[in-house]
């Protein structure tokens, strides 16, 4: 296949009635998006318009068309949408910027996150999973979206913000989902101008406690470890820009690691054989201390568990590009302007590449298995210049998080089969509810000690 960047080709193909109406079935029978997609995909191949009113974008999928735009063609093609309630709600935050000015801020936040640090954040992790959990009781139902937000969010702004959420994550957490659900699919995809009632309580909330944050650190005397938001106060930016890129961070840094933790647990909970290999792995690697680096880079099936999780429910399952010049792929005309989407979600279930596609197989990511695919075929971080920013932290933050949850309790899956649904990140729906059980001797080395 041939890919090329001149303005010349033919269009992108609408789906035909048939594809239509196996879409139409998944979507308004099934009350599945997901599945309208994977059938406009079997319907159409790797390039399809989708024929939403007033939402004209076309979908590509597989590792040529990541490569092609995360890659080899990216400068031809944008993030920022404007009017888009991602681009309305960041402003001017490394996520929906472009050009020199991203990529200025991209250098200025990378250090923030820099393998250096990473001895310190495995502490947080490893403590504030204790402190999340301390309510815990042996036998208690536990919703796991909610409690995995929670240790997600203490985490990130522990972190990078030298904050200790723990007081403020109930306070807050209503504004918080509220404002992913104004970044979430919903009306204004094929509406823009829909009125959006009911958020700007939520966001005001969101801009109060960071505004606070960031007035906090510039009247401190006492010095403080290095961190993003020491980072850019220090580099000069005015609050309005610091606000923006830390509500980037705080968004786009727990929002994602909660649904892997959530799915994660879910995929283990119903898969005793992972479950019982993963928990011999974490009781031969790790004492009840913090690990170190190395120990976390030991847990080599805990490691498999993640990015098979990460194959099956990408978090983030869909990017979205616009064109700025006409250009061309695999001889399609892609006209200056068009809202250009990449399926992370549809690459990862592509049998050509996946066998049995839906089924969780860690092993699949066994070292015996490395170079049988083709690069790009698994993106849960992006790829190229604009990749995910958080991509260490997250993989060593869940497996931090899921060590110290299988090394002290047991999972007992209570609630229905969950199917991801479409917000700002693949969540699981219905609830993902389970039963924990302390494991014996669990209370050792308690970070936090037993309320
Ligand atoms: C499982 C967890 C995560 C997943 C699956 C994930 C996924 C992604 C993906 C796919 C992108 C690229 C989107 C695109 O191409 O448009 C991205 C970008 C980004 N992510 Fe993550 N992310 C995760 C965790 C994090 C964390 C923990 C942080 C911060 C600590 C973070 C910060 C960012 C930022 C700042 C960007 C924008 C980078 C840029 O535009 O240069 N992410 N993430």
């Amino acid at each position: 296949m041939t890919i090329a960047t001149k303005a010349a080709g033919r269009p992108i193909p609408s789906p035909d009635l048939a594809a239509a109406a196996r879409a139409g079935q998944a979507l308004f029978g099934e009350r599945r998006i997901l599945g309208a997609l994977e059938a406009l995909h079997q319907a159409m191949g790797d390039a399809f318009r989708l024929p939403l009113p007033g939402f004209s974008s076309v979908v590509l999928v597989g590792p040529e068309a990541n490569k092609f735009l995360l890659t080899e063609s990216r400068e031809q093609f944008l993030w920022r949408a404007e009017g888009d309630p991602v681009t309305r709600l960041l402003r001017e935050g490394i996520l929906v910027t472009d050009g020199a000015f991203h990529d200025g801020l991209r250098q200025l936040m990378a250090p923030a996150l820099h393998r250096s640090l990473f001895e310190r954040f495995i502490e947080v992790m490893w403590r504030q999973s204790d402190g999340i959990t301390r309510h815990w009781r042996d036998g208690a139902r536990v919703d796991l979206l909610k409690e995995m937000r929670r240790v997600a969010l203490c985490i990130l702004t522990e972190a990078l913000f030298g904050d200790d959420f723990s007081h403020t994550v109930d306070a807050l957490l209503g504004a918080i989902v509220r404002t992913i659900h104004y970044i979430s699919p919903g009306p204004w995809v094929i509406w823009p101008g829909v009125p959006r009632p009911g958020y700007r309580q939520a966001l005001l909330r969101m801009d109060e406690y960071l505004y606070d944050l960031i007035a906090r650190r510039r009247a401190q005397t006492t010095a403080q470890s290095p961190d993003l938001l020491s980072m850019l106060i220090d580099s000069g930016m005015d609050d309005g820009l610091i606000k923006d890129q830390l509500l980037t961070m705080f968004i786009a840094g727990h929002d994602t690691s909660t649904a892997l933790l959530v799915w994660a647990l879910y995929l283990l909970s119903r898969n005793d054989d992972a479950m019982e290999r993963a928990r011999a792995e974490i009781e031969a690697a790790l004492g009840l201390a913090p690990p170190t680096l190395a120990q976390v880079r030991q847990l080599s099936y805990l490691d498999r568990v993640i990015k098979e999780t990460l194959r099956l429910y990408p978090p983030i399952h869909l990017g979205s590009r616009i064109a700025a010049t006409d250009t061309t792929f695999c001889d399609y005309l892609i006209p200056a302007g068009t809202r250009v989407l990449y399926s992370i979600y549809l690459t990862h279930r592509d049998e050509r590449y996946w066998p049995a596609p839906q089924v969780f197989d860690p092993d699949r990511f066994a070292p015996e298995h490395a170079g049988q695919r083709p690069a790009y075929t698994f993106v849960p971080f992006g790829a190229g210049p604009r990749n995910c920013l958080g991509a260490a932290f997250a993989q060593v933050e869940a497996k931090v998080v899921l060590a110290r949850l299988l090394q002290r309790f047991a999972f007992s899956s209570v609630g229905r089969d969950a199917r991801p649904r479409m917000r700002a990140t693949l969540e699981p729906s219905p609830a993902v509810l389970v039963e924990t059980h302390w494991l014996d001797g669990a209370s050792e080395g308690y970070s936090v000690g037993l309320a």
